[in-house]
C-alpha cells in the first residue's frame, strides 16, 4: 500500500513511516510536488483537509496531512491555527516564543493545550484524527531539544518541557503522537 504523508520534513516522515512497516510511505518530494500548498482556512481541520484533498485530487494518491496549533486559554485560543506565523515571519519560532511570552506578562492563568489534527483520504472517504497535549506556559524557555514552542510548554503531570524530553518521551505523550497513533491504528485494520 503506497500513501503520502502531505510534507517535506523528512524527520516527521522518518517517525510515522517506522511505525507502519506495511506502507509504503512517501513525501510530497517523492512523488514531484513541489509547488506550496496554500493553507488559507481558519481551523486545523480546514488546513489539513486543503492539503490532502491537493495531493489526492491532483496526483491521485491516499494521503494524509497533519496540522498543529496551540491554543492559550487566557489568550481565548490564540495562537491556535496561526500557531506557525504569530508574531509575522513564518517558522520563526523565537520571535513567536517572546510574543507569547510578553502577552502573557503578568497573567497567571498560563493553561494551554497543543492539538493535533490529521486529514485522511483513502479508497474514497476522508477521515481525522485529533490528538491534544494539556500543559501550561512556563514563565521562560527551559531545554534546548525540539522545535517550535517547545521550550516554553511544560505538559501537564510532567516537570520537564518538551524541549528538556527526547524525542522518544516526547512522542508518546504529544498531541501529533497521539494522532499518530490513531491514524496508525486505523490503517492496520484496513
Ligand atoms: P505544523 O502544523 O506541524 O507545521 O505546526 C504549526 C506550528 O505549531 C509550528 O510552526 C510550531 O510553531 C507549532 N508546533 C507544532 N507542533 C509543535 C510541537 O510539537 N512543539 C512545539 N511547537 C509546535
Amino acid at each position: 500500500m503506497k500513501i503520502v504523508f502531505a510534507t517535506h520534513n523528512k524527520n516527521k516522515l522518518k517517525e510515522v513511516a517506522a511505525l507502519l512497516p506495511n506502507v509504503e510511505l512517501l513525501s510530497l518530494t517523492d512523488i514531484g510536488c513541489t509547488e506550496e500548498i496554500p493553507e488559507t482556512a481558519d481551523t486545523l481541520e480546514g488546513n489539513a483537509q486543503i492539503k490532502a484533498n491537493h495531493v489526492t485530487e491532483k496526483y491521485g494518491y491516499a494521503c494524509f496531512a497533519d496540522d498543529t496549533g496551540l491554543l492559550v486559554d487566557a489568550l481565548n485560543g490564540e495562537p491556535g491555527v496561526y500557531s506557525a506565523r504569530y508574531a509575522g515571519e513564518h517558522g520563526n519560532a523565537e520571535n513567536n516564543m517572546d510574543l507569547l511570552l510578553k502577552n502573557l506578562d503578568g497573567i497567571t492563568n498560563r493553561k494551554a493545550y497543543f492539538k493535533t489534527i490529521i486529514c485522511l483520504n483513502i479508497n474514497n472517504e476522508q477521515y481525522l484524527f485529533n490528538g491534544v497535549c494539556n500543559g501550561i506556559i512556563l514563565e521562560k524557555r527551559q531545554g534546548d531539544e525540539g522545535f517550535g514552542y517547545d521550550p516554553i510548554f511544560k505538559p501537564n503531570g510532567y516537570d520537564l518541557s518538551f524541549a528538556e524530553m527526547n524525542l522518544d518521551e516526547k512522542g508518546k505523550i504529544s498531541h501529533r503522537g497521539l494522532a499518530v497513533q490513531k491514524l496508525i491504528q486505523f490503517l492496520q485494520n484496513l
